[in-house]
């Protein structure tokens, strides 16, 4: 009995996902990104490991970022790094369709990008120790108390996570939402391999750009908050 209750929750759990699949519009010039370079830039998911070496051709760290959103800064961020190599997912189609549309403009060789939910990449297709670092950037707050339970960064998700992440590698996250980055820190501190670099928030490090919504957020007044916390 015990036990199928707590088959029960894990189900329910699993159920609560941490963004709203929307409708939302995909231009003709984004679809026609993913046509023309899905077989390139794309992976799919596969219940099974994959290996990122063998995926990117080579040997350099690996990055993995969760919720890209339209990749404006994903690609930024590949082309000021282009030692390492980023594995970046989504689920939303526009912005899918839009950083296959800045790689292949851009020329960009180290991004592959997945369209697909990112907990259950990390469960099933990431092999421990395989990452070098992990970005999210803004993810959604979830205002709403109600809501809160669908946020990204809680300790069930970042325990699955930490095994992937290589000993040294470093865990970027970022919002503008007090309350959430308050949870963040609390979150992030639970977890005795972690370290955080800073004595609490981080500065933005040189890599991350802003983007224009942060800036204007900034200009309102509103706070951002980077934290960097390493594996040991
Ligand atoms: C608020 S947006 C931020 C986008 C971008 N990082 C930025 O700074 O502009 C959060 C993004 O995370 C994505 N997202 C949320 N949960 C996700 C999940 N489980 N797997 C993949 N993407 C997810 C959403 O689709 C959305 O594009």
């Amino acid at each position: 009995m015990e036990n199928q209750n707590t088959q029960q929750n894990e189900q329910h759990h699993r159920s609560i996902k941490s963004f709203v699949l929307r409708q939302g519009h995909m231009t003709a010039a984004q679809q026609r990104a993913i046509d023309e370079n899905w077989e390139k830039v794309g992976v799919n998911f596969q219940a099974a490991h994959i290996d990122l070496n063998a995926l990117f051709k080579r040997n350099n760290p690996k990055i993995l970022e969760i919720g890209f959103g339209m990749g404006v800064a994903t690609a930024q961020i590949a082309q000021t790094l282009p030692e390492k190599d980023f594995l970046a997912i989504d689920v939303h189609g526009p912005g899918v369709g839009n950083l296959c549309k800045l790689i292949a403009e851009q020329n960009i060789n180290n991004i592959k990008v997945m369209r697909h939910d990112a907990v259950e990449v990390v469960e099933q297709m990431l092999p421990e120790n395989s990452l070098d670092g992990i970005h999210i950037f803004f993810p959604d707050p979830w205002h709403k108390k109600r809501h809160n339970k669908r946020r990204l960064i809680q300790i069930p998700f970042i325990e699955k996570l930490l095994p992937k992440l290589k000993s040294k590698g470093y865990i970027h996250l970022a919002t503008d939402w007090e309350e959430y980055a308050t949870q963040m820190l609390d979150v992030l501190n639970h977890f005795e391999a972690l370290q955080n670099t800073a004595q609490d928030y981080a500065p933005t490090p040189a890599y991350r750009p802003e983007t224009k919504f942060e800036a204007r957020g900034k200009r309102l007044g509103h706070g951002v908050w980077d934290l960097i916390f390493t594996k040991k």
